[in-house]
């Protein structure tokens, strides 16, 4: 696990001047688990990325991977636990005159580790990322993806227990970046990984993380677990998970609703509310997806009533047995007192 505490870095501009860019920032990321550390462009997360692996060094704060505080460290030492650190970048940064396998090999080779163990290594993390085909094809022979997950094989050659990636599927295709996402997820897992996913696609955090941290001024101003944010999407953090941007309609009843995460919610449910109480469900917005292998969301509907006009606390109950939580936005005047 990685424990940063009241990290605080400072850069001297060109002019002269001096600007705080983390102020204070402190973040915990367990093994087994993913992080992904979100904010807008120029809010510090590549700076954050550079302190953790230590390519900058933080004016002031901790950074703790299983217990030992990196920032504490120089020399030889540092040099052996930054190890615990494996990085992957935007650009995989692989070098373009070496095969797939030698760019996997390379901080094995750089450590002066015996052949025999390099190749059972480089065999082992190539399958591991599913490309043991690709062993002997340069970076050009290879899609954006694929090299992607080359970077990310070379990253865990050293066996770190925490991965940082920063922008690691930027600029990747939708089907590349579910590839690239789903592979984190399996190395999570299978080596109890700390993973870092520093990202500013909303698409890549609902796929891949456990947590989600925002940088803003500094330091993380929102920090919450995925279901936990997809459970109560009314939250800044949570809207932004399940973007809503719903069009008007005239209802009898005008509902905000979100899936509740303790409750599975059927992905009949408005079919089946619809026929049974003769009720017409209008979808006016919203968004609906599987995450973590539950139904996830947050809609906008209208209702109008074409049999029995049942009160609001009746909706409300319907609903609710059925998983969703619902708040009323508007309703017609007469239905307030209906029974
Ligand atoms: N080496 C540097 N020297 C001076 N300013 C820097 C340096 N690196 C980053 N900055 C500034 O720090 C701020 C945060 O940058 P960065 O960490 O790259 O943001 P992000 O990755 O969130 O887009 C920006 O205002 C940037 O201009
Ligand atoms: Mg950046």
């Amino acid at each position: 696990m990685i424990d940063i505490d009241n990290l605080h870095k400072r850069y001297r501009t060109a002019d002269g001047h001096v600007s705080e860019v983390l102020k204070g920032l402190s973040l915990r990321v367990p093994a087994s688990s993913i992080t992904a550390v979100v904010g807008p462009s120029g809010a510090g997360k590549t700076t954050l990325a550079r302190c953790i692996s230590l390519l900058e060094r933080p004016d002031s704060g901790s950074i703790q991977v299983n217990g030992t505080d990196l920032s504490l460290l120089s020399g030889e030492a540092l040099r052996r636990e930054r190890r615990a650190i494996g990085t992957v970048f935007q650009s995989s940064a692989l070098l373009n005159r070496k095969t797939a396998w030698q760019n996997i090999a390379l901080p094995l080779v750089c450590l002066g580790v015996v052949e025999r163990d390099i190749k059972v290594r480089v065999g082992e993390l190539l399958e591991n990322v599913g490309l043991s085909h690709k062993a002997d094809a340069y970076p050009s022979q290879l899609s954006g993806g694929q090299r992607q997950r080359i970077g990310i094989a070379r990253a865990l050659a050293l066996r770190p227990s925490v991965l940082l990636a920063d922008e690691a599927t930027s600029g990747l295709d939708p089907q590349a970046t579910a590839t690239v996402l789903d592979l984190l997820r399996k190395l999570r897992d299978e080596y109890r990984l700390a993973i870092i996913l520093i990202t500013h696609e909303m698409d890549a955090v609902r796929a891949a993380a456990d947590a989600v941290a925002e940088i803003r001024d500094g330091t993380i101003a929102r920090y919450g677990q995925v279901n936990d944010l997809l459970a109560c999407p009314d939250s800044l953090l949570g809207q932004q998970l399940l973007p809503l941007s719903p069009v008007t309609a005239h209802s009898d009843l005008l509902l905000r609703l979100s899936y509740r995460w303790d409750v599975p919610v059927a992905i009949d449910w408005i079919s089946r509310l619809s026929q049974q109480f003769a009720l017409q469900i209008d979808l006016l917005g919203g968004h609906v997806e599987v995450i973590n292998g539950q139904l996830a969301g947050r809609l906008q509907v209208g209702i109008r009533f074409q049999g029995e006009r049942l009160s609001q606390a009746r909706i409300l109950a319907l609903l609710a047995q059925s998983g969703i939580a619902a708040e009323i936005l508007a309703c017609a005047p007469e239905l307030k007192e209906a029974v």
